[in-house]
């Protein structure tokens, strides 16, 4: 696995594959991987001949800077775990070599961009496209790799790609979790003993609403859902919300929308951490 930190030399690197005809996948990351970033890597290795992992702590997609100072960093087993599942190459750039001048694009996507996280960290996804669409100029992959467990980004980079036509394709790959259901994420090696034993619980309230949705409406499946993480005293909610999965509308009934899904954000100690669950 070749490991690049400048811009101009993994051009150079792509230029070269493409020319030898190869396909290439990226998975863009921030590192401090998990299994939930290895399932995206091998989805792109069993679709794409080259894969190319981008290791990056975007500084502007944080609006908390103790978040950004504390975001676990692991460079070196970063890069063991990528060689070791098939990745042919990773980026690894500084953050002056991402922004050597401070890049003032605004985007507006809209509703999407305007609820959840987008509401409780304001600027964030802002941070996010701007980074995402320039290593999408930089590797010009012909597929890109998203977790569903960060939906709302998904949903967000699809509406980038649409909007400014980029051409290449976005994967959405399934949520990883350990077997207690917690979902997998970087800050989940924040979480002390006492906490780590208590996180499976934000799965099993999603897991246990959505059963009810032939019975609740999505206001009493909000209210239940709230009402069950009250239940648990470290948890401190910030949102529940249920939505559409298509236009992230907050909704009031289940008519008229094909597929609904549940997400929540709470804090935990100090770790904030999100969820969903497709609802049907
Ligand atoms: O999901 C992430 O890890 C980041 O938001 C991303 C897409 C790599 C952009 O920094």
């Amino acid at each position: 696995m070749q490991v690049f930190n400048r811009i101009t030399d993994l051009r150079k690197y792509i230029d070269n594959e493409r020319k030898a005809g190869h396909t290439v996948g990226l998975v863009p990351t921030m590192g401090a991987l998990h299994e939930g970033h290895l399932s995206l890597i091998g989805k792109a290795v069993n679709d794409n001949d080259v894969v190319v992992a981008s290791v990056f702590v975007n500084p502007i997609q944080f609006n908390n800077p103790s978040d950004l100072d504390k975001y676990p960093r692991t460079p070196e087993k970063d890069a063991a775990l990528l060689e070791k599942n098939g990745c042919s190459a990773v980026f690894m750039p500084s953050v002056e070599e991402m922004y050597p001048e401070k890049v003032n694009d605004h985007y507006d996507f809209g509703q999407i961009e305007h609820v959840m996280e987008g509401a409780c960290r304001p600027g964030h996804f802002n941070g996010v496209a701007i980074v995402v669409r320039k290593l999408f100029d930089i590797v010009r992959p012909d597929k890109a790799y998203f977790g569903e467990k960060d939906f709302q980004q998904l949903a967000i980079i699809k509406k980038m790609v649409r909007d400014y036509n980029i051409p290449l394709e976005i994967v959405p790959c399934p949520i990883v979790r350990d077997s207690d259901g917690l979902a997998k994420s970087s800050r989940n090696m924040r979480l002390n003993t006492a906490e780590r034993a208590i996180a499976p619980k934000i799965f099993a309230v999603l897991s246990d609403s959505v059963k009810h949705y032939k019975t609740m409406t999505p206001a009493e499946m909000h209210d239940y859902a709230i009402r069950k993480y009250g239940e648990i005293k470290d948890f401190n909610v910030e949102y529940v919300e249920i939505a559409d999965e298509t236009t992230l509308c907050h909704l009031d009934s289940w008519e008229n929308c094909e597929h609904a899904r549940i997400f929540v954000a709470l804090q935990l100690g100090p770790v904030r951490l999100i969820d969903n669950l497709r609802i049907f």
